[in-house]
């Protein structure tokens, strides 16, 4: 009796004590000693549990509901703790995971360019590296901008040639059948000397198959100066823009004699190549030659119709992007640049 009733007594005095230490606990480690001490096979409130024993139905009650007030007190306390220890666990765990969303996407698995849209910019680049300023025009024109004033007034022949989609309601308003008539804008503006490139959309009324499509994009390079300008600057250009494109040093250009109404002389422009494995491969030693741009010096009369008098020299050319990007790729088939077959994507795309 005196043993049971000194030791819950103790135990009761010592409680307060306990409480504090289990408080300032700052590890489940600790944490987990304390209760090893008081609560574990041999600890202090278990002992007193074994004393309860021997005892009548009325004090084991008595002392019982005393031992188990500090058992309980004691869980509480730890339990208290425990919570508290694991809410500062998991703030620490979240500033050291912490996702910065202001850093720079490293892109290497997302989305990539599509190949049109890479090459473009890297076209860009290319000729904003050079000087030239590269200009943007409407997709829809007035038949001025995009025949007129190119030498091609309404009833000329070579008009026929290109099927033009016309704005229904509209008397002359069409979309743009090519990029040359950026030219005319840019002409227009009258500041000389010009060195500029377009690349855009251009539509013609044509059925789709493997080298046709009714959108295809074109880029269009104009250099107007009141000092001479022959067609060996043409040339060279060609030659500059081709190899950067095609990443080959050794380009050989050979001009064709050709029509275009814009221009006087008028000229198509092959390139030498040979197959490699069944791709075309631009070299100057290629056996065989490949029509790859049409080119010319301005014709007078555009000079003319743009407003340009007195002595003034230029030359013009443009390439079909879709075109350039097949032969360098060794792709076939126009289609396939606008499918949106997944594989074909991710195949061709490039990292943005
Ligand atoms: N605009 C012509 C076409 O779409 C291509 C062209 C040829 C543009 C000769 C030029 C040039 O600037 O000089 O067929």
């Amino acid at each position: 009796m005196v043993g049971i009733s000194a030791s819950v007594t103790a135990l009761e005095k010592n409680l307060e004590t306990w409480i504090l230490a289990i408080d300032k606990c700052g590890s489940t480690k600790e944490i987990d000693e304390i209760r090893r001490n008081l609560l574990g096979k041999t600890g202090h409130v278990t002992n007193a549990f074994g004393e309860l024993k021997g005892l009548s139905v009325d004090d084991k009650k008595l002392y019982g509901d005393r031992v188990n007030k500090i058992k309980f007190s004691l869980e509480d306390a730890i339990l208290n703790v425990k919570i508290k220890l694991e809410k500062l666990q998991m703030l620490e765990k979240l500033d050291k995971e912490a996702v910065d969303v202001t850093l720079p996407v490293i892109n290497n698995r997302f989305g990539k360019l599509h190949i049109i849209t890479s090459e473009i910019r890297r076209i860009k680049q290319y000729y904003q590296s050079r000087g030239f300023s590269v200009i943007d025009g409407p997709e829809v024109e007035t038949d001025f901008f995009n025949f007129d004033a190119l030498n091609m007034p309404k009833h000329h022949p070579a008009r026929q040639n290109h099927d033009t989609f016309y704005i229904d309601g509209f008397d002359a308003v069409l979309l743009r059948t090519q990029t040359s008539c950026v030219q005319v804008r840019a002409m227009l503006e009258g500041k000389l000397p010009i060195r500029m490139v377009s690349i855009g959309k251009t539509y013609r009324r044509d059925a789709t198959d493997a080298t046709h499509s009714p959108m295809f994009h074109q880029l269009e390079g104009l250099v107007v100066d009141r000092s001479p300008l022959n067609i060996g600057h043409l040339k060279s250009e060609l030659v500059k823009f081709i190899s950067s494109f095609f990443e080959v040093d050794n380009v050989a250009v050979r001009l064709r004699p050709s029509f275009f109404p814009f221009t006087e002389p008028g000229m198509e422009v092959d390139c030498r190549y040979s197959k490699k494995d069944g791709k075309v491969a631009l070299s100057s030693t290629g056996d065989k030659w490949l029509e790859i741009s049409g080119a010319g010096m301005v014709h007078p009369n555009v000079f003319k119709y743009c407003g340009i008098h007195g002595e003034v020299y230029g030359f013009a050319y443009a390439f079909g992007i879709e075109r350039i990007i097949m032969l360098k790729n060794g792709i076939n088939d126009i289609r396939d640049l606008y499918s949106s077959d997944k594989r074909a994507l991710q195949y061709y795309g490039r990292p943005a």
